[in-house]
């Protein structure tokens, strides 16, 4: 992450605030300037600086893999499919100070009144399964004293698994300060054997260290490691403000103890956001790639989007090059299978653009007939939509085949132009 916000800085896109901030302040502020990397250099009752919104926009993500926006849709594709083992060193940023562990002397934020508690929202678990191997991926963390959280785990991800083959306990390395190709690693959710730092190996070189206490490995140059045990004691863990800017519930969830701490030489505590744009983007954009895959298996995919008004994360819309009639149903099919929280999907013709609603929304208009273009399937989808039921996560999935149907004259649903609308220039006939 160091390196990055130093590029950052030197794009003049580091916002530096050198007033002395609370943890309660500075939620506010990444809220206010959303969008834009934020770092606090003076934080109260902390020796740790603060930084946030380095994942909140995609030219950020862009400029961190060294890609054009355009292009990250297929680095991320092309990631997941050529991953590559990260080489493991013998030191590591992150332990470069070995400190007395106390949970209170971070700078863990509170971000609503009625949230359970502070909570780490940038850290990522790394976990080993004896058979699935290493796993990484996000937890969020309520801390409850000076050396225990509660997390949350989400039932039938990987890391509830490896919980549950391991009989209800496992050790963990919680990593803190990370750069966005990790981030980016951690957020997928792809096949439960896949090792997402192999991933993030394969986007942007990453080296291992191994951990002091644990037989794990963690990124060298992350700001922080957290080592412990995820245990079998459950307490209450929420009210969590998440995605949707709603609360998420109270559940019994487990109980983490950490045992030993390591970071780097003046460190920074990395925030993240809930319900912001950080957050947003690193839901929504690594199933992008994921659905691009699985759809191309079935039809020809073009684009994918997961549009920031469904939370980025319970609607996708899907471009396709269709050339059987059965290929937007499919592909429905395949996309749900790709993003298995995703609630409604959208597929569309080449000539659509996914990035403009108004085209979207006239696909539908024009070429959607309810009685034989929808898919209306009862199916388990996210414990973060509100109206669906959060504890067994039943819902109801909706997918929209809004191409042009196989059996009617194409002619018919291609826009007709108006003559003179490719040579006729306006700036030729009005002064202005
Ligand atoms: C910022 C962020 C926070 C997340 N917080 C949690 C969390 O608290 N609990 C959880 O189970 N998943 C959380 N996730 C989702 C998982 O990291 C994500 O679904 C991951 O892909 C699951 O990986 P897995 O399939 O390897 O378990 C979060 C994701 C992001 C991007």
């Amino acid at each position: 992450m160091r390196e990055f916000l130093v590029d950052l800085k030197a794009h003049g896109m580091l916002i530096e605030v050198n007033k002395r901030v609370s943890t309660y302040e500075i939620p506010a502020l990444l809220e206010k300037l959303d969008g834009r990397p934020v770092i606090f250099n003076l934080v109260e009752g902390s020796s740790y600086r603060v930084v946030g919104n380095i994942c909140s926009s995609r030219d950020l993500l862009a400029l961190s893999l060294n890609v054009r926006k355009e292009e990250l849709l297929f680095r991320l594709a092309e990631a997941f499919k050529k991953r590559s083992e990260p080489e493991i060193v013998k030191n590591g940023r992150c332990q470069e100070v070995t400190e007395k562990l106390n949970l209170n002397n971070l700078p863990i934020l509170t971000h609503t009144a009625g949230d359970g508690g502070p909570y780490i929202t940038a850290g990522v678990f790394i976990i080993r399964d004896p058979e699935f191997g290493r796993n990484a991926s996000f937890h969020r963390l309520m801390k409850l004293d000076d050396k225990r959280f509660a997390t949350r785990i989400v039932e039938e991800r990987d890391t509830d698994v490896y919980l549950k083959r391991a009989g209800g306990e496992l050790e963990v390395a919680i990593c803190i300060g990370n750069h966005p190709s990790l981030l980016l690693a951690a957020s997928t959710s792809l096949d439960i054997t896949v090792d997402e730092l192999e991933i993030a190996n394969s986007l942007k070189e990453l080296k291992l260290v191994k951990c002091k206490k644990v037989d794990l490995e963690v990124p060298a140059d992350c700001e922080m490691v957290l080592e412990g045990r995820i245990t079998s004691e459950l307490v209450d863990e929420g009210p969590f403000l998440d995605l949707t800017s709603t609360y998420d519930i109270i559940r019994k969830q487990p109980v983490v103890e950490i045992k030993h701490f390591t970071h780097a030489k003046n460190p920074i505590y990395q925030a993240l956001l809930p319900g912001g744009l950080d957050h947003k983007l690193l839901m929504g954009m690594p199933r992008e790639p994921a659905i691009f895959n699985e759809v191309n298996k079935v039809c020809e995919c073009k684009k994918v989007l997961i549009t920031p008004g469904g939370c980025s994360w319970l609607h996708g819309i899907v471009q396709i090059r269709k050339k059987n009639p059965e290929d937007g149903k499919n592909a429905i099919e395949a996309a749900f299978r790709a993003h298995k929280s995703m609630k409604h999907v959208i597929i569309v013709d080449e000539d659509i653009d996914i990035y403009d609603l108004n085209s979207v929304e006239y696909a539908i208009a024009t070429r959607f007939q309810a009685s034989k273009d929808l898919v209306l399937k009862k199916d388990k989808g996210s414990s973060l939509d509100p109206s669906a039921n959060q504890v067994t996560r039943e819902t109801t999935k909706v997918g929209i085949d809004a191409t042009i149907p196989s059996d009617k004259d194409r002619s018919h649903f291609i826009p007709v132009k108006i003559l003179g609308e490719d040579t006729i220039r306006v700036e030729d006939y009005v002064s202005q």
